[in-house]
């Protein structure tokens, strides 16, 4: 298949970009560039072997999608671009209503005009929102608690229907648990623009002292040891799961869902923990208030996509520390070196 990787470059888009051209198929990448640096495209070359198309457009503009679209005859769309920081949705809700459902909608529309009918979207376990129980199964309950949670659960709604009216079009609607790690090489990783929000790359950070210590956001949750625990998965593991979806996506109508997670939670701690005992580093942490909008618990039933999709997590929590601090150590400054 020819897929479109929205977002390509980012995080996620870059590793499924590498699987999905060792799977036999064919990546293009459109990408803005407004939370990821041309230097992986590079890098993908190095790891792919190929040179993988790309596009610097911006998703939302239609002109620029319809003529991506009439030139590359795709079979397949990915849709990773979009905003992705819950604190700043919750200070500019109107920018990332904005922009995550305007591309959503810009994709679907010059799709329907191609008669391209493959989409897979890069959907977050955030919609479920305060889970009343876990693990967290796709049919439970959803709701969200900030802006860019909810513009995720209106685009799967927005995808759900619109394949059902559509019967020739098919969705796939991956619930991402936490993706930490980083491709085994070393090439490709997690760079954030300035402070990062995320745990592990803040760890990473102050594993190479660019920051001073980690503050643990609460240690007063009703967990084993008062931390917030979730469920890390490694993002070449996460990236798989992209080639299945796409590959059932092809075979199948309809929409469906799938949790991509472990079924493993880990606390803050027993993150550090891991961390230090892999590396054999010291990661200096101070306990600080509970950040607002987070929840105690979550990690995923994974049942449904071993069942459905034949895809189950592989890598373990020393895997994702190793892989993450190699990335960080070999590129103390990201793609900007
Ligand atoms: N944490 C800290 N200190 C930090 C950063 C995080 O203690 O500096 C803690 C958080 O409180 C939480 C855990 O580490 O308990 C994980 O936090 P992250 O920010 O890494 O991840 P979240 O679970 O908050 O959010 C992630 C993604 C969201 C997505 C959500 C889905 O960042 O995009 O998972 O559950 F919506």
């Amino acid at each position: 298949m020819k897929i479109l990787l929205t977002g390509g470059a980012g995080y996620i888009g870059s590793h499924t970009c590498v699987e999905i051209v060792q799977a036999g198929h064919d990546a293009v990448i459109a990408d803005d560039l407004s939370n990821s640096k041309p230097a992986v495209l590079e890098r993908l070359k190095e790891l792919t072997g190929k040179d993988i198309p790309f596009y610097q457009i911006d998703v939302a503009d239609k002109e620029k999608v319809d003529e991506m679209f009439a030139k590359e005859h795709f079979d397949a769309v990915i849709h990773f671009a979009g905003y992705k920081a819950v604190g700043e949705s919750v200070t500019k809700p109107l920018m990332y209503y904005r922009n995550n459902i305007d591309t959503a909608l810009t994709l679907l529309e010059v799709m329907e005009k191609y008669d391209v009918n493959n989409f897979v979207f890069s959907s977050s376990a955030t919609v479920y929102g305060v889970p009343e129980t876990v693990p967290l199964v796709e049919g439970m309950k959803t709701g969200c608690t900030n802006p860019y949670g909810w513009t995720k659960l209106m685009i799967e709604q927005i995808l759900t229907d619109a394949s059902a009216a559509n019967k020739n079009l098919s969705v796939v609607l991956l619930r991402y648990f936490n993706p930490i790690g980083a491709h085994p090489s070393g090439r490709i990783g997690e760079d954030p623009n300035g402070i990062p929000n995320n745990l592990l790359p803040y760890i990473t950070q102050v594993a190479i002292g660019k920051l001073p210590q980690l503050g643990v956001f609460g240690n007063d949750y009703p967990t084993h040891d008062g931390t917030g625990v979730r469920d890390y998965i490694h993002v070449v593991d996460l990236a798989k799961g992209h080639v299945k979806a796409i590959e059932y996506a092809d075979e199948h109508k309809g929409t469906e869902v799938f949790n991509l997670g472990t079924g493993t939670g880990y606390s803050v701690l027993d993150i550090v923990n891991a961390f230090e005992k892999a590396n054999d580093l010291k990661i200096p942490y101070v306990i600080k208030p509970r950040r607002s909008g987070d929840v105690a618990e979550m990690y995923a039933d994974p049942k449904k996509a071993k069942e459905v999709l034949n895809w189950v997590a592989e890598k373990n929590l020393v895997d994702m520390c190793q892989d993450s601090w190699r990335w960080q150590s070999n590129n103390p400054k990201g793609y900007d070196e």
